[in-house]
This record gives C-alpha cells, structure tokens and sequence, in this order.
C-alpha cells in the first residue's frame, strides 16, 4: 500500500509533505567481488509541519541494517513493493514538536543484486577487460535502488561523498580529494566529493572502473578507459563552444566543471545530465562528431532540468522539451538557422513515430502523463517530452513575436525557478506574467490564442503544424521518393554519387523518409546498399534507420548484422526499436528472443526490463 499523502508527486512513498531533506552524506564502500555498495547514508532532514514522528523513504531492493538518531538506534520497517515505487522504508523518529526543526539520522544499509540503479560489469565487458566497472543510471525513480532517500524531484539536496575504492572514482560532484587508505591496504583510496548547488535526487550519480581523462577545454575533462581517450578527447573537443553559448542564451554556467564520463557499451542511453560530469553512451564516437548535438543537449540540462527542475514525472517535459529546445538554439546559433530547422523536422519525423507507435488516442502522447496508481515512469519514456515539448515552446516563441521576445524571456524563466522543482502550471503562470509586465496587456492577448488545453492535455500530435523549414531535408525527400516509385519502373539511374554530398544526418532523414512507404521490395534493398554501403557505416544512428529499412521488409541478409549491433551496445534508442522490428519480421521472432536470452547479462537492468516487454517475454502496460 502507499502510506504517503503526498500530492505533487505521485511517483514517491516518502512523506515530503511532513519533512524534507536538505543534505546527503553518503560513505560507501565500493565492492567488486561482492557486487554492492555498502556503508552508510547521513541525511539532513528539516520538518515542514509540527508533531512529526516518522521518517518515510523510498527504498527500492535495499538491504536496510539499522537506523541511528545520535547514539539511539531507530526502530525502522521496511514495506512490501508497492507497484513500481519500490519499498517504503518507516522510521520511527521521537516526535518532533515544531515546524522548522533540523535533525539528522544515519542509516547502515547495502545495495543488492536487484538492483536497477547501479550495473556492475566483469572485466571481459569493458574495453580493457583486466578491471570490473560500475556505474549508476537514476532517473528517474531508480535513486531509491542505490541510496534509502526522498527519491522525488520535488526535494533538492546538496550532497558530499566519501567513496572507499580500490578502482578510481567519478561522480556528479566535484572531486575535493584524495586519500590514502588508513588501513593501508594494497591500493585502496577514498575519494571525497562534494556537490554545493542543491539538485533532486536522481542526479546523484557514480562511475567506478580503470578510468583516465584528458582536458578538453577550460572546465572540461573527458573520461573514459585508457583505450579510446583519444578518440573521445577528439570527438568531444567542440564542448566549450556549446557550454559558451549556453550561458550566452541563459545564465553564467553554474556547476563549475563540464566534464564527460564515456561509458561502456551497455549504457542504455545516448546521455545523461549528471551535473558536472554527463555520462554519454561509447556510440556517440562517430569519429566525425555527427553525434554532438547529444553534447548540446546534456549541456542544455544544466539550466533545464538541473537548475530548474520538474517537480513530478508528470511535469517531465519541462526538463525535456526545454532542453532539446535550448539545444537546438545553440546547434541554431554555432551552425546556422537551416541546421536548427532540419533537426527540429527530424524531431517531428521521431514524434510522429512515436504516436503511431502508442496510438493516437494513447494517454501515453500527452504532454502531462498521468502518473497514478504506482504507473512506471520508464514505461512513459518516449520522445513525447522531448518533441511535443519542443514544438509547444517553438509555437509559443513564433506567437509571441520570435526570439527577441522569447530568448529573454528564457533568461528571466532560469532566474526565477533557479534552484527550484515547479510543475506545467507554474511554468504557464510565469510565462503570463512575465509577458503581462515586460509587453503588456497585448502580449496576453496574443498568448491567449495558443490552446494551453490542448498542448498539454490532450493524446496525439500537436494541434498547430510547425512548418518547419525543408530547404536541407528536400533533397533527401526527393531520393526516397524516387527509390519509392523505382519499385513500378525500372529506374536505373542510381549510383553512389546521389548520396556523395550528404551529411549523416542527411542520409539518415533519406532512410527516416523510406520508412515512411511501404516497405521496399529487396532487390532495390540489396542495389541500395551495393550503391551506398549502408551495411559497413558505422555511424550508430544511420546503421539503426538502415536496419529499420531492412528489418520492415524482411530483408533476412541484414539479421546477422542486427543481432551484431543490438548485441555489441545496449543504448535503449537502437535495442529498441531493432528488438521490436526483428520480433515482427518473417522469420525474426524466435531469433529476437534467442539473441535477447544469450545476451541477456549484457544489458543494463532498466534496458533488459523494457526490452523483454518489447518482445512479448513480459507483459507491457
Ligand atoms: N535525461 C535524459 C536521459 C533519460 C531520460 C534518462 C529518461 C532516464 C530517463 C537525457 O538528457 C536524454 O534526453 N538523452 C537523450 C539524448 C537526446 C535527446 C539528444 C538520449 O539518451 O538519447
Ligand atoms: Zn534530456
């Protein structure tokens, strides 16, 4: 049962409505053989109403050895999972009588091995393959897996760690320090961090392994094992131009380091924000930085979603729709106006997806989700957030005069919500008074034209069409379109050069328009890639839209190499969508299953749930 009367946010047990956490200490233990963290958290906690004589966290899969008030142990219980929000952990505290009261409580506990915020891997699955590797994905409700806490966005926390470690250590924090185990034994070190900028629970984070960086910019470092630092230092090295314009269009950047952390190939997606230091998935080494746009967004972050934060997974396109938003500004302003417009119809292309995918009536295509009942927010992962979001604050920068109205507006939304967790209608609330105060009484009657209604609560594609601007898409267009009709005519025209002058962005929005159609007939699949080698590309993002081509039609020449790629890195964004088309196709369905099952220790945790819903070995939603 959920014990918490909490409202705003529905995917938490703890009772934030009584008590809120301002700082976490963590002291842990990092072990290997034993594949845990263990030791202890201190939380600072400060009561919100009088009379309060509990403690409730969420806890997810933890082993839970004792809680201490000062010298007093603490009796404390652990409930039953509750749906997907993990276990309530209550902790009977002397009452406290006054509002406003801190306290502190330290709690002995220990991760598990179900746990699904933190993936330990064998040598043999790292790139060196001579050390094990760890490393923590918490959002969005996988926090209460790694540490017993208020696990909602709604609470923001300093934090400061102390990690005893035989492997170098890497966190969402800046590094204060290094010593030398007391105990002196062989090669342990405790690593001290600190995090002063207050931040939600789910941006706590850690990477342990054989780790090296290199500078790659003023307040930037790029880690990652020994063997691909140069590559990553390479494909990296634009970072300050993006986090520059950044604090160009916002507010000076507020984390002081920039750093990346490049991770193993079982990372399951493409990048996430962990401020000071992103983690980013090993396929965005394209080796022709075609990929740094995933940069521009994690970067993006941290004003949206870092600084000003969704107070609920409901609210979640505030994180995502302003930062995709915020990085196409700056992708806008370092590469041109025409490359900002093709990526936001390549979003559009990924939305439409999407709802089709869901249906369009689907709850699941709404800009503000319901979340109730203990609903999974992974299960709402889509690029809903990402894009519907995007084209709501596109729409309302085009209705209220461009971006010399709107990018100041932009500053003024940062500066306000800083440091704070808000939800959709306090986002509209200040929208209308800021524009009220700085235009006046014209400006809300124009915002009073947009279907705030509409955008936020209802399924399906967005009610205003964008028109984005086509001048970089149109000749990709007109290739798919000839190869769509060369299936009635005997066109021979093609050759290699049709595609010698596209971006890989480009060939990728030519096989996004080809999955469009009808699926191809396979001697125009087997020219095409005598013609364009698709099949050898090693840009992850085109081998995926190819593998769709292929996989949609049935093409069985192309399963080896879908099995190849959904079996050498576990990024959700290519598994996916691969594992759901080869379980459809001729002849597929037993072999996505099979390669699913012999695979299945590669994959992250949070990958291997989901995957197993997309092929049908669990039941979805
Ligand atoms: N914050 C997300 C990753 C995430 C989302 C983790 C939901 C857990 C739950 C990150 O910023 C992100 O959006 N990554 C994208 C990058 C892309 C949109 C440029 C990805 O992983 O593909
Ligand atoms: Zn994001």
């Amino acid at each position: 049962m959920c014990v918490s009367s909490a409202t705003i946010d529905l995917s938490t047990q703890a009772n934030i409505d009584e008590i809120k956490t301002t700082h976490v200490h963590l002291n842990w233990n990092v072990d290997f053989e034993n594949q845990n963290l263990h030791g202890n958290v201190v939380l600072d906690l400060q009561t919100l109403v009088d009379n309060v004589d509990k403690v409730v966290l969420d806890t997810s899969y933890l082993d839970i050895k004792a809680v201490h008030f000062g010298d007093q142990v603490l009796k404390h219980q652990v409930a039953e999972r509750y749906a997907s929000l993990g276990s309530a952990l209550t902790i009977q505290v002397p009452t406290v009588e006054k509002a406003g009261t801190n306290f502190q409580i330290k709690i002995d506990y220990a991760t598990t091995e179900n746990c699904t915020a933190v993936q330990f891997l064998k040598p043999e699955q790292t790139l060196g393959g001579k050390h094990p590797y760890l490393f923590s994905q918490s959002e969005p409700i996988h926090g209460r897996a790694m540490i017993p806490c208020q696990d909602s966005p709604s609470v923001k926390v300093t934090y400061s760690a102390s990690v005893r470690s035989h492997l170098p250590v890497v966190m969402s924090a800046l590094q204060t320090g290094v010593d030398e185990d007391a105990d002196k034994e062989v090669g342990f070190k405790t690593y001290h961090f600190s995090q002063k900028t207050s931040i939600p629970s789910y941006l706590i984070a850690i990477a342990v392994g054989n780790l090296v960086g290199q500078e790659i910019g003023p307040r930037s470092t790029v880690w990652c094992e020994p063997e691909m630092i140069e590559q990553a230092a390479w494909e990296f090295s634009d970072t300050e131009s993006f986090v520059a314009t950044g604090e160009d269009l916002l507010t000076p950047y507020e984390w002081g380091r920039y750093d990346l952390l490049v991770l193993p190939p079982s990372f399951p997606y493409g990048g996430m924000e962990n401020p000071c230091l992103t983690f980013v998935t090993p396929t965005l080494l394209a080796g022709d930085k075609s990929a740094v746009n995933v940069i521009a967004h994690e970067i993006s972050h941290s004003w949206m979603g870092n600084l000003v934060t969704t107070n609920a997974w409901k609210h979640y396109w505030l994180n995502e729709g302003w930062t995709v938003f915020i990085e196409r500004k700056i992708l806008g302003r370092l590469y041109g106006e025409a490359t900002r417009q093709f990526e936001a119809l390549s979003g559009l292309k990924s939305l439409q997806e999407s709802v089709d995918l869901f249906g369009k009536d689907s709850l699941k295509t709404v800009l503000n989700p319901d979340l109730r009942n203990g609903a999974d927010p992974d299960d709402f992962f889509s690029k809903v957030p990402y894009e519907k979001g995007f084209n709501f604050l596109y729409h309302i920068e085009k209705v209220v005069g461009g971006p010399s109205i709107f990018e100041p507006y932009m500053k003024a939304y940062v500066q306000r919500f800083a440091s704070t967790s808000i939800s959709t209608e306090d986002w509209k609330a200040f929208l209308f008074e800021y524009m009220e105060k700085t235009h006046g009484a014209e400006m809300v009657k124009k915002l009073n034209t947009i279907d705030f209604d509409t955008w936020i609560n209802k399924p399906g594609m967005p009610p205003v069409d964008p028109e984005f601007d086509t001048s970089l898409a149109d000749a990709c267009y007109d290739l798919a379109k000839r190869w769509d009709e060369a299936r009635h005519s005997d066109d021979l025209s093609f050759s290699a050069k049709d595609i010698e002058n596209f971006s890989a962005g480009q060939k990728i929005v030519f096989l996004e328009k080809l999955t469009d159609s009808e699926p191809l007939p396979h001697h125009l699949v087997q020219k095409m890639d005598e013609l364009y080698n698709f099949t050898s590309n090693h840009n992850a993002d085109l081998r995926l839209r190819w593998q769709q081509v292929c996989l949609m039609t049935s093409y069985e020449p192309i399963y080896p190499e879908v099995v190849k790629f959904i079996t050498e890195q576990g990024r959700m964004k290519f598994v996916r969508p691969l594992y759901r088309l080869l379980h459809q196709a001729k002849n597929g369905a037993q072999l996505a299953v099979d390669t699913y099952l012999e695979h299945k220790s590669f994959y992250h945790p949070i990958a291997a749930q989901l995957i197993e819903k997309d092929i049908g070995l669990v039941k979805s939603l």
